[in-house]
Protein backbone atom coordinates (compact mmCIF):
# COMPACT_ATOMS: atom_id res chain seq x y z
CA UNK A 1 0.00 0.00 0.00
CA UNK A 2 1.37 3.65 -1.15
CA UNK A 3 2.66 4.91 2.37
CA UNK A 4 5.98 7.59 1.54
CA UNK A 5 5.15 8.89 -1.42
CA UNK A 6 6.97 12.25 -2.70
CA UNK A 7 3.27 13.13 -4.62
CA UNK A 8 -0.51 12.74 -3.91
CA UNK A 9 -0.99 12.28 -7.52
CA UNK A 10 0.72 12.21 -10.73
CA UNK A 11 -0.85 13.15 -14.03
CA UNK A 12 0.19 11.26 -16.44
CA UNK A 13 -0.36 12.57 -20.41
CA UNK A 14 -1.07 16.28 -19.15
CA UNK A 15 0.29 17.57 -22.62
CA UNK A 16 -2.76 15.87 -24.44
CA UNK A 17 -6.36 17.12 -24.91
CA UNK A 18 -7.90 15.56 -22.22
CA UNK A 19 -4.79 15.51 -19.80
CA UNK A 20 -4.57 18.87 -20.12
CA UNK A 21 -7.96 20.42 -19.20
CA UNK A 22 -7.64 17.58 -16.35
CA UNK A 23 -4.33 19.35 -14.79
CA UNK A 24 -6.16 22.75 -15.01
CA UNK A 25 -8.60 21.52 -13.09
CA UNK A 26 -6.52 20.28 -10.65
CA UNK A 27 -4.76 23.61 -11.08
CA UNK A 28 -8.21 24.96 -9.79
CA UNK A 29 -8.42 22.98 -6.83
CA UNK A 30 -5.30 23.97 -4.98
CA UNK A 31 -6.92 27.18 -4.49
CA UNK A 32 -8.96 25.37 -1.62
CA UNK A 33 -7.28 22.01 -1.08
CA UNK A 34 -3.81 20.91 0.15
CA UNK A 35 -2.10 18.05 -2.29
CA UNK A 36 1.16 17.70 -3.45
CA UNK A 37 1.18 16.51 -7.52
CA UNK A 38 2.98 16.57 -10.59
CA UNK A 39 2.51 16.69 -14.14
CA UNK A 40 4.04 13.72 -16.25
CA UNK A 41 4.72 12.80 -19.87
CA UNK A 42 7.23 12.33 -22.58
CA UNK A 43 8.26 15.70 -24.02
CA UNK A 44 9.90 17.81 -21.58
CA UNK A 45 8.99 21.52 -23.59
CA UNK A 46 5.08 20.27 -23.72
CA UNK A 47 5.42 19.79 -20.51
CA UNK A 48 7.07 23.25 -19.36
CA UNK A 49 4.38 25.22 -21.26
CA UNK A 50 1.33 23.06 -19.75
CA UNK A 51 3.36 24.20 -16.61
CA UNK A 52 3.14 27.94 -17.78
CA UNK A 53 -0.55 27.71 -18.47
CA UNK A 54 -0.98 26.06 -14.71
CA UNK A 55 0.48 28.94 -13.03
CA UNK A 56 -1.14 31.63 -14.90
CA UNK A 57 -4.59 29.90 -13.65
CA UNK A 58 -3.08 29.14 -10.10
CA UNK A 59 -0.06 30.42 -9.06
CA UNK A 60 0.37 27.60 -6.32
CA UNK A 61 0.70 25.62 -9.26
CA UNK A 62 4.22 26.83 -9.28
CA UNK A 63 4.79 24.20 -6.57
CA UNK A 64 3.68 21.53 -8.92
CA UNK A 65 6.46 19.29 -10.64
CA UNK A 66 7.12 18.20 -14.46
CA UNK A 67 8.52 14.06 -14.53
CA UNK A 68 9.34 12.48 -17.79
CA UNK A 69 8.29 8.68 -18.34
CA UNK A 70 7.21 7.43 -21.71
CA UNK A 71 5.39 4.06 -22.56
CA UNK A 72 8.26 2.83 -24.35
CA UNK A 73 10.32 2.86 -21.07
CA UNK A 74 8.87 0.36 -18.33
CA UNK A 75 11.53 1.70 -15.86
CA UNK A 76 10.32 5.39 -16.06
CA UNK A 77 7.09 4.17 -15.53
CA UNK A 78 8.01 1.77 -12.25
CA UNK A 79 9.81 5.38 -10.89
CA UNK A 80 6.66 7.26 -11.99
CA UNK A 81 3.97 4.25 -9.58
CA UNK A 82 6.69 4.33 -7.29
CA UNK A 83 6.45 8.31 -6.82
CA UNK A 84 2.86 8.66 -6.67
CA UNK A 85 -0.15 7.54 -4.70
CA UNK A 86 -2.29 7.67 -7.24
CA UNK A 87 -1.27 8.00 -10.81
CA UNK A 88 -4.17 9.25 -13.65
CA UNK A 89 -3.10 8.31 -17.09
CA UNK A 90 -4.73 9.91 -20.40
CA UNK A 91 -2.33 8.34 -22.40
CA UNK A 92 -4.34 6.26 -25.08
CA UNK A 93 -5.83 4.52 -27.11
CA UNK A 94 -5.87 2.59 -23.79
CA UNK A 95 -5.38 -0.89 -26.23
CA UNK A 96 -2.18 0.17 -27.33
CA UNK A 97 -0.60 2.32 -24.75
CA UNK A 98 -2.09 1.54 -21.43
CA UNK A 99 -0.91 -2.28 -19.97
CA UNK A 100 2.70 -1.24 -18.77
CA UNK A 101 1.45 1.68 -16.40
CA UNK A 102 -1.50 -0.67 -14.79
CA UNK A 103 1.13 -3.44 -14.58
CA UNK A 104 3.82 -0.78 -13.20
CA UNK A 105 1.11 0.19 -10.88
CA UNK A 106 -0.01 -2.93 -9.73
CA UNK A 107 3.25 -4.32 -8.74
CA UNK A 108 3.87 -0.60 -6.92
CA UNK A 109 0.74 -0.82 -4.66
CA UNK A 110 -0.75 2.52 -6.20
CA UNK A 111 -3.68 3.80 -6.81
CA UNK A 112 -4.24 3.66 -10.83
CA UNK A 113 -7.30 6.03 -12.68
CA UNK A 114 -8.46 5.98 -16.12
CA UNK A 115 -10.37 7.40 -19.04
CA UNK A 116 -10.48 4.16 -21.45
CA UNK A 117 -13.70 2.86 -22.61
CA UNK A 118 -12.43 0.20 -24.29
CA UNK A 119 -13.50 -3.13 -22.99
CA UNK A 120 -11.13 -5.68 -24.38
CA UNK A 121 -8.40 -3.48 -22.36
CA UNK A 122 -10.93 -3.55 -19.42
CA UNK A 123 -11.17 -7.21 -19.55
CA UNK A 124 -7.76 -8.08 -20.06
CA UNK A 125 -6.41 -5.90 -16.98
CA UNK A 126 -8.86 -7.96 -14.66
CA UNK A 127 -7.53 -11.14 -16.29
CA UNK A 128 -4.02 -10.02 -15.70
CA UNK A 129 -3.56 -7.33 -13.05
CA UNK A 130 -6.67 -8.14 -10.07
CA UNK A 131 -4.58 -10.88 -8.27
CA UNK A 132 -1.55 -8.42 -7.68
CA UNK A 133 -3.05 -5.45 -7.34
CA UNK A 134 -5.32 -7.29 -4.36
CA UNK A 135 -1.80 -8.45 -3.19
CA UNK A 136 0.07 -5.07 -3.18
CA UNK A 137 -3.17 -2.97 -1.94
CA UNK A 138 -3.36 -1.13 -5.64
CA UNK A 139 -6.57 0.35 -6.44
CA UNK A 140 -6.74 -0.33 -10.20
CA UNK A 141 -9.81 2.00 -11.20
CA UNK A 142 -11.06 2.05 -15.17
CA UNK A 143 -13.72 4.43 -17.05
CA UNK A 144 -13.63 7.29 -14.43
CA UNK A 145 -14.84 9.85 -17.18
CA UNK A 146 -18.32 9.93 -18.79
CA UNK A 147 -17.57 6.23 -19.51
CA UNK A 148 -19.09 5.01 -16.92
CA UNK A 149 -19.02 6.97 -13.80
CA UNK A 150 -22.93 8.54 -14.13
CA UNK A 151 -24.21 5.38 -15.48
CA UNK A 152 -22.00 3.54 -12.47
CA UNK A 153 -22.77 5.82 -9.68
CA UNK A 154 -26.28 6.75 -11.25
CA UNK A 155 -27.22 2.60 -10.92
CA UNK A 156 -25.81 2.65 -7.38
CA UNK A 157 -27.27 6.07 -6.49
CA UNK A 158 -30.84 4.33 -8.03
CA UNK A 159 -30.00 1.37 -5.71
CA UNK A 160 -30.35 3.43 -3.11
CA UNK A 161 -33.67 4.54 -3.42
CA UNK A 162 -34.45 0.78 -3.56
CA UNK A 163 -35.51 -2.19 -1.06
CA UNK A 164 -32.33 -4.33 -1.04
CA UNK A 165 -34.03 -7.30 -0.39
CA UNK A 166 -36.13 -7.95 -3.25
CA UNK A 167 -35.29 -8.13 -7.10
CA UNK A 168 -34.34 -4.86 -8.44
CA UNK A 169 -34.50 -3.90 -12.38
CA UNK A 170 -33.00 -0.80 -13.54
CA UNK A 171 -32.99 1.01 -16.84
CA UNK A 172 -30.97 3.62 -17.69
CA UNK A 173 -31.52 5.93 -20.98
CA UNK A 174 -28.52 8.84 -22.29
CA UNK A 175 -28.92 11.63 -23.72
CA UNK A 176 -26.32 14.20 -24.53
CA UNK A 177 -23.87 15.48 -27.52
CA UNK A 178 -21.20 17.06 -28.03
CA UNK A 179 -17.72 17.12 -30.13
CA UNK A 180 -15.05 15.07 -29.74
CA UNK A 181 -11.11 14.91 -29.42
CA UNK A 182 -8.50 13.29 -31.49
CA UNK A 183 -7.67 10.98 -28.40
CA UNK A 184 -11.54 9.27 -28.56
CA UNK A 185 -11.43 9.30 -32.04
CA UNK A 186 -8.13 7.24 -32.19
CA UNK A 187 -9.72 4.68 -29.22
CA UNK A 188 -13.28 4.63 -30.86
CA UNK A 189 -11.62 3.44 -34.22
CA UNK A 190 -9.65 0.71 -32.58
CA UNK A 191 -12.28 -0.24 -30.53
CA UNK A 192 -14.68 -0.57 -33.63
CA UNK A 193 -11.84 -2.55 -35.74
CA UNK A 194 -11.40 -5.51 -32.90
CA UNK A 195 -15.49 -5.57 -31.95
CA UNK A 196 -16.63 -8.53 -33.79
CA UNK A 197 -13.48 -10.70 -32.27
CA UNK A 198 -13.82 -9.15 -29.11
CA UNK A 199 -17.20 -10.14 -29.27
CA UNK A 200 -16.93 -13.37 -30.01
CA UNK A 201 -14.59 -13.88 -26.89
CA UNK A 202 -16.65 -12.34 -24.60
CA UNK A 203 -19.46 -14.91 -25.46
CA UNK A 204 -17.42 -17.45 -25.33
CA UNK A 205 -16.70 -16.23 -21.70
CA UNK A 206 -20.16 -15.50 -20.40
CA UNK A 207 -21.36 -16.12 -17.31
CA UNK A 208 -17.88 -16.93 -15.86
CA UNK A 209 -17.92 -14.38 -13.52
CA UNK A 210 -20.67 -14.89 -11.14
CA UNK A 211 -21.86 -12.75 -8.10
CA UNK A 212 -20.16 -15.78 -5.99
CA UNK A 213 -22.74 -15.50 -2.91
CA UNK A 214 -25.75 -16.89 -4.54
CA UNK A 215 -27.14 -13.78 -5.75
CA UNK A 216 -28.34 -13.25 -9.57
CA UNK A 217 -26.84 -10.30 -11.24
CA UNK A 218 -27.69 -10.20 -14.97
CA UNK A 219 -28.10 -7.49 -17.92
CA UNK A 220 -31.76 -6.78 -18.71
CA UNK A 221 -33.27 -8.24 -21.95
CA UNK A 222 -32.88 -5.43 -24.26
CA UNK A 223 -34.51 -4.56 -27.51
CA UNK A 224 -35.63 -0.99 -29.34
CA UNK A 225 -38.71 0.48 -28.38
CA UNK A 226 -40.69 3.24 -27.95
CA UNK A 227 -40.52 4.28 -24.66
CA UNK A 228 -43.72 6.32 -23.34
CA UNK A 229 -42.72 7.54 -19.87
CA UNK A 230 -39.61 9.14 -22.09
CA UNK A 231 -41.32 10.17 -24.83
CA UNK A 232 -38.32 9.03 -26.99
CA UNK A 233 -36.88 5.15 -28.65
CA UNK A 234 -35.04 3.88 -26.24
CA UNK A 235 -31.99 2.29 -28.56
CA UNK A 236 -29.61 -0.22 -26.87
CA UNK A 237 -26.15 0.89 -26.18
CA UNK A 238 -23.60 -1.30 -26.58
CA UNK A 239 -20.57 0.84 -24.59
CA UNK A 240 -18.55 -0.72 -21.79
CA UNK A 241 -21.38 1.35 -19.23
CA UNK A 242 -23.29 -2.08 -18.80
CA UNK A 243 -20.60 -4.02 -18.03
CA UNK A 244 -19.35 -2.17 -15.30
CA UNK A 245 -22.59 -1.47 -13.47
CA UNK A 246 -23.19 -5.69 -13.59
CA UNK A 247 -19.09 -5.32 -11.99
CA UNK A 248 -20.96 -3.64 -9.40
CA UNK A 249 -23.84 -5.18 -8.62
CA UNK A 250 -21.71 -8.46 -8.06
CA UNK A 251 -19.45 -6.94 -6.04
CA UNK A 252 -21.92 -5.51 -3.80
CA UNK A 253 -24.58 -6.83 -1.74
CA UNK A 254 -27.40 -4.06 -1.78
CA UNK A 255 -27.72 -4.39 -5.42
CA UNK A 256 -30.19 -7.32 -4.05
CA UNK A 257 -30.83 -10.78 -4.72
CA UNK A 258 -31.21 -10.51 -8.24
CA UNK A 259 -30.25 -7.40 -10.01
CA UNK A 260 -30.62 -6.53 -13.95
CA UNK A 261 -29.98 -3.86 -15.57
CA UNK A 262 -30.88 -2.30 -19.11
CA UNK A 263 -28.55 0.45 -20.89
CA UNK A 264 -30.41 2.82 -23.84
CA UNK A 265 -29.61 5.76 -25.75
CA UNK A 266 -32.51 8.13 -25.77
CA UNK A 267 -33.22 8.79 -29.52
CA UNK A 268 -36.42 11.72 -29.92
CA UNK A 269 -36.93 10.81 -33.33
CA UNK A 270 -36.17 7.22 -35.70
CA UNK A 271 -34.74 9.01 -38.39
CA UNK A 272 -31.87 10.40 -36.13
CA UNK A 273 -31.69 6.49 -35.00
CA UNK A 274 -31.45 5.40 -38.73
CA UNK A 275 -28.99 8.03 -39.16
CA UNK A 276 -26.97 7.12 -36.14
CA UNK A 277 -27.19 3.37 -37.16
CA UNK A 278 -25.67 3.79 -40.65
CA UNK A 279 -23.15 6.08 -39.53
CA UNK A 280 -21.83 4.16 -36.91
CA UNK A 281 -22.23 0.74 -39.38
CA UNK A 282 -19.69 2.96 -41.60
CA UNK A 283 -17.30 3.49 -39.61
CA UNK A 284 -16.64 -0.27 -38.01
CA UNK A 285 -16.71 -1.40 -41.63
CA UNK A 286 -14.04 1.27 -42.38
CA UNK A 287 -11.98 0.38 -39.46
CA UNK A 288 -11.85 -3.13 -40.54
CA UNK A 289 -9.71 -1.82 -43.88
CA UNK A 290 -5.90 -0.24 -42.09
CA UNK A 291 -5.46 1.90 -45.13
CA UNK A 292 -9.15 3.26 -44.77
CA UNK A 293 -8.34 3.37 -40.47
CA UNK A 294 -5.31 4.82 -41.25
CA UNK A 295 -6.80 8.21 -43.35
CA UNK A 296 -10.34 8.63 -40.77
CA UNK A 297 -7.07 8.45 -38.20
CA UNK A 298 -5.99 11.53 -39.97
CA UNK A 299 -9.34 13.45 -39.34
CA UNK A 300 -8.91 14.30 -36.02
CA UNK A 301 -4.91 14.45 -34.85
CA UNK A 302 -3.60 13.71 -31.58
CA UNK A 303 -3.96 16.66 -29.30
CA UNK A 304 -6.84 18.22 -30.79
CA UNK A 305 -11.06 18.42 -29.79
CA UNK A 306 -13.74 20.68 -29.37
CA UNK A 307 -13.43 24.21 -28.20
CA UNK A 308 -14.14 25.86 -25.11
CA UNK A 309 -17.21 27.38 -27.04
CA UNK A 310 -18.39 24.11 -28.51
CA UNK A 311 -17.50 22.66 -25.21
CA UNK A 312 -19.98 25.25 -23.13
CA UNK A 313 -22.68 24.29 -25.54
CA UNK A 314 -22.61 20.53 -24.25
CA UNK A 315 -24.44 18.83 -21.90
CA UNK A 316 -25.83 15.24 -20.60
CA UNK A 317 -28.73 13.97 -18.81
CA UNK A 318 -29.15 10.00 -17.55
CA UNK A 319 -31.93 9.00 -16.73
CA UNK A 320 -32.51 5.55 -14.83
CA UNK A 321 -35.89 3.72 -14.03
CA UNK A 322 -35.40 1.77 -11.03
CA UNK A 323 -38.38 -1.03 -9.55
CA UNK A 324 -37.92 -3.50 -7.06
CA UNK A 325 -41.71 -5.40 -6.05
CA UNK A 326 -43.89 -2.49 -5.62
CA UNK A 327 -41.35 0.24 -5.48
CA UNK A 328 -40.72 2.96 -8.30
CA UNK A 329 -38.11 5.11 -8.37
CA UNK A 330 -36.82 7.75 -11.30
CA UNK A 331 -33.65 9.10 -11.19
CA UNK A 332 -31.04 11.35 -13.07
CA UNK A 333 -27.74 12.36 -13.31
CA UNK A 334 -26.90 15.38 -15.29
CA UNK A 335 -24.16 17.72 -16.30
CA UNK A 336 -22.37 20.18 -19.01
CA UNK A 337 -19.74 19.21 -20.96
CA UNK A 338 -19.97 14.81 -21.18
CA UNK A 339 -16.77 14.42 -23.09
CA UNK A 340 -14.30 16.85 -21.92
CA UNK A 341 -15.32 19.49 -19.13
CA UNK A 342 -17.15 16.98 -16.83
CA UNK A 343 -14.86 13.97 -17.91
CA UNK A 344 -11.89 15.57 -16.79
CA UNK A 345 -13.76 16.90 -13.36
CA UNK A 346 -14.83 13.21 -12.51
CA UNK A 347 -11.37 11.66 -13.71
CA UNK A 348 -9.31 14.85 -11.06
CA UNK A 349 -11.48 13.94 -8.19
CA UNK A 350 -11.64 10.01 -8.60
CA UNK A 351 -8.19 10.84 -8.24
CA UNK A 352 -8.63 13.17 -5.52
CA UNK A 353 -11.19 11.04 -3.74
CA UNK A 354 -8.60 7.94 -3.51
CA UNK A 355 -5.72 10.20 -2.88
CA UNK A 356 -7.13 11.86 0.38
CA UNK A 357 -10.34 10.13 1.30
CA UNK A 358 -8.61 6.83 1.83
CA UNK A 359 -9.98 6.64 5.56
CA UNK A 360 -13.56 7.10 4.57
CA UNK A 361 -13.26 4.15 1.75
CA UNK A 362 -13.81 0.85 1.74
CA UNK A 363 -10.84 -1.41 2.27
CA UNK A 364 -10.48 -2.97 -0.88
CA UNK A 365 -7.95 -3.43 -3.29
CA UNK A 366 -7.52 -5.00 -7.28
CA UNK A 367 -9.24 -3.81 -10.12
CA UNK A 368 -12.26 -2.10 -9.07
CA UNK A 369 -15.46 -0.06 -10.63
CA UNK A 370 -15.68 3.77 -9.13
CA UNK A 371 -19.36 2.48 -6.85
CA UNK A 372 -16.93 -0.43 -5.76
CA UNK A 373 -13.94 1.48 -4.16
CA UNK A 374 -15.62 5.01 -3.96
CA UNK A 375 -19.41 5.08 -3.80
CA UNK A 376 -20.37 7.59 -1.51
CA UNK A 377 -17.71 9.71 -1.02
CA UNK A 378 -17.36 9.95 -4.30
CA UNK A 379 -21.02 11.03 -5.03
CA UNK A 380 -20.35 13.76 -3.12
CA UNK A 381 -17.40 15.20 -4.48
CA UNK A 382 -19.25 14.74 -7.55
CA UNK A 383 -22.75 16.40 -6.28
CA UNK A 384 -20.07 19.35 -4.59
CA UNK A 385 -18.58 20.14 -7.84
CA UNK A 386 -21.85 20.80 -9.79
CA UNK A 387 -22.97 17.34 -11.75
CA UNK A 388 -26.13 16.48 -10.17
CA UNK A 389 -27.51 12.84 -8.99
CA UNK A 390 -31.83 13.69 -8.12
CA UNK A 391 -34.21 11.05 -7.68
CA UNK A 392 -37.03 12.48 -9.73
CA UNK A 393 -40.43 13.49 -8.21
CA UNK A 394 -43.27 11.88 -9.79
CA UNK A 395 -46.62 13.10 -10.01
N1 LIG B 1 -14.25 7.65 -21.71
C1 LIG B 1 -14.37 8.93 -21.72
O1 LIG B 1 -15.30 9.45 -21.21
C2 LIG B 1 -13.26 9.71 -22.38
C3 LIG B 1 -13.33 11.09 -22.55
C4 LIG B 1 -12.23 11.78 -23.10
C5 LIG B 1 -11.09 11.06 -23.48
N2 LIG B 1 -11.07 9.70 -23.32
C6 LIG B 1 -9.89 8.90 -23.67
O2 LIG B 1 -8.73 9.52 -23.13
C7 LIG B 1 -7.61 9.24 -23.96
C8 LIG B 1 -6.91 10.55 -24.27
O3 LIG B 1 -7.68 11.33 -25.17
P1 LIG B 1 -7.11 12.74 -25.67
O4 LIG B 1 -8.03 13.25 -26.70
O5 LIG B 1 -6.75 13.58 -24.51
O6 LIG B 1 -5.76 12.21 -26.39
P2 LIG B 1 -4.56 13.04 -26.98
O7 LIG B 1 -4.85 14.51 -27.03
O8 LIG B 1 -4.16 12.35 -28.24
O9 LIG B 1 -3.40 12.83 -25.88
C9 LIG B 1 -2.66 11.66 -25.78
C10 LIG B 1 -1.57 11.83 -24.75
O10 LIG B 1 -0.81 10.63 -24.72
C11 LIG B 1 0.57 10.97 -24.78
N3 LIG B 1 1.36 9.86 -25.33
C12 LIG B 1 1.20 9.21 -26.49
N4 LIG B 1 2.14 8.25 -26.62
C13 LIG B 1 2.90 8.30 -25.49
C14 LIG B 1 4.03 7.58 -25.03
N5 LIG B 1 4.60 6.60 -25.76
N6 LIG B 1 4.55 7.88 -23.81
C15 LIG B 1 4.02 8.87 -23.07
N7 LIG B 1 2.95 9.61 -23.47
C16 LIG B 1 2.41 9.32 -24.66
C17 LIG B 1 0.62 12.21 -25.65
O11 LIG B 1 1.86 12.86 -25.47
P3 LIG B 1 2.46 13.94 -26.54
O12 LIG B 1 1.75 15.24 -26.25
O13 LIG B 1 3.90 13.96 -26.22
O14 LIG B 1 2.14 13.42 -27.92
C18 LIG B 1 -0.57 12.97 -25.07
O15 LIG B 1 -0.20 13.60 -23.85
C19 LIG B 1 -8.17 8.52 -25.20
O16 LIG B 1 -7.94 7.13 -25.04
C20 LIG B 1 -9.66 8.82 -25.17
O17 LIG B 1 -10.45 7.82 -25.75
C21 LIG B 1 -12.12 9.03 -22.78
Amino acid sequence: MATQRSYDIVMFGATGFTGRLTAEYLARRMADTKFRWAIAGRNRAKLDEVKRALVAIEPKAEAVAVLEANVESPESLDALARAARVVITTVGPYALHGEPLVAACARAGTDYVDLTGEPEFVDRMLERYDDEARKTGARIVHCCGFDSIPHDLGAYFTVKQLPSDQPIVIEGFVRGGGKFSGGTWASALGAFAGAGAYYKRRMAKRGKRAAGDGRKVRPAPARLRFDRELGAWACPLPTIDPQIVIRSARALPEYGPDFQYGHYAEVRSLATLAAGAVGIGTLVALAQIPPARRALERLRPSGSGPSEAERARAHFRVRFHGRAGERRVVTEVRGGDPGYGETSKMLAESALCLALDRKKLPERAGVLTTAVAMGDRLLERLRASGISFEVVPQG
